[in-house]
């Protein structure tokens, strides 16, 4: 079996070093899957693909501090700068002083960066190997300069006010910081339309939990998931900040809510993988959105006017309605009728 991502192949050139392989925030790979002991990741569908192999797999927040889960680790550079940089603070606080890590990255993700980022960090850093259009780097960790800043993986986490809401962010969620103009047009949108008495509600794709929160203040018991651990963290934090209470889930769309329905399900759905636009999210977002909602529930999403939803949701619903649109944006409702 050979390796399929580019960054893969890269490290396919080395794997005669490697024999108990631990991978940090890699792409699924059948080859890398193969080779390496375990998997740490905030991605619960690349942890359930190591797992199925009968692989180690743990986000970054199953891991107690100093948890020791490896000496060969290979961090691939995430597509979000500012995470990268915190995975290796990360395993900086996770792993004993002058451990190994090797870094490895696709040249249009931005891995060329790297060694500026380490010396910032006053970590070393050596070149290894350069093919397939990536570059592998080595370096090892060392006890971070708290005094300068330069420290602390927890720093990361930004708090930010919008929509009378205090929003917890991390890099690497959707948005980092910012809100979404399409989630704020959906907020607007459903402001005077859902019923005030507390509906259970799920926010699909939670993110930061800017739709969970907004819907936890108005009253609603409200489930959110999302395939991202981060966005997991993310939006159990914001729901503390604000005071308010949530059952906040790792999923990948629907597979944690076997035989469970919902009054309404809320989404800004994804419909990006990384660099590449992936609509396999939220197709099943909206084909089984009628099997997880009440009679007369209603799917209420947000999407860029381009996107291919209304022939997904005519599929699903047999019929759905334009709730708001400001051109670059547009909200659709449907309604699960009695059939
Ligand atoms: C467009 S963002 C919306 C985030 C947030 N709800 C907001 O409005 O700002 C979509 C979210 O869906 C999540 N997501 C992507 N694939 C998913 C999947 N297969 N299952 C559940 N969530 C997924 C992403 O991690 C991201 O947080």
């Amino acid at each position: 079996m050979s390796s399929q991502a580019p960054a893969c192949q890269l490290l396919e050139r080395q794997k005669d070093n490697y024999t108990a392989l631990w991978v940090v925030g890699p792409p699924v790979d059948s080859w890398l899957i193969e080779q390496s002991t375990g998997v740490i990741s905030g991605d619960f569908d690349v942890l359930g693909e190591w797992q199925a192999k009968g692989k180690q797999a743990r986000t970054p927040f199953d891991l107690a501090a100093g948890e020791p889960f490896g000496k060969e680790i290979v961090l691939f550079w995430p597509k979000a700068h500012q995470l990268g940089i915190w995975w290796l603070k990360w395993l900086c606080e996770q792993l004993p002083e002058g451990t190994p890590i090797e870094i490895v990255g696709e040249h249009q993700g931005g891995i060329k960066r790297v060694p500026k980022m380490l010396e910032e960090l006053g970590m070393p850093w050596d070149k290894r190997d350069n093919a397939r259009r990536c570059s592998l780097f080595a370096t090892q960790t060392v006890a971070l300069d708290l005094v300068s800043g330069n420290g602390a993986s927890d720093s990361a986490w930004q708090q930010f006010e919008t929509a009378g809401l205090t929003l917890v962010s991390h890099p690497g969620v959707f948005g980092h910081g910012k809100v979404d103009e399409g989630t704020l047009l959906l907020l607007e949108s459903i402001e005077n339309s859902l019923p005030k008495k507390p509906l259970k509600v799920l926010d699909m794709g939670c993110g930061d939990g800017i739709i969970s929160a907004w819907l936890a203040q108005r009253g609603h018991h409200v489930t959110a998931v999302d395939v991202s651990a981060f966005a997991v963290e993310a939006c159990k934090r914001t729901l503390a900040a604000n005071g308010l209470e949530g059952r906040v889930l790792c999923s990948d769309v629907y597979s944690v809510l076997e035989g469970e329905q919902f009054d309404c399900i809320v989404s800004n759905p994804p419909f990006h993988k990384e660099r590449d636009i992936s609509y396999g999210p939220s197709q099943r977002l909206i084909s089984a959105a009628p099997k997880h909602l009440n009679t007369g529930g209603r799917l209420i999403l947000v999407a860029n006017g381009f996107l291919p939803y209304p022939d997904h949701l005519q599929r699903a619903f047999q019929d759905f309605q334009t709730l708001a649109d400001n051109r670059r944006f547009k909200v659709y409702g449907a309604i699960k009728s009695q059939r």
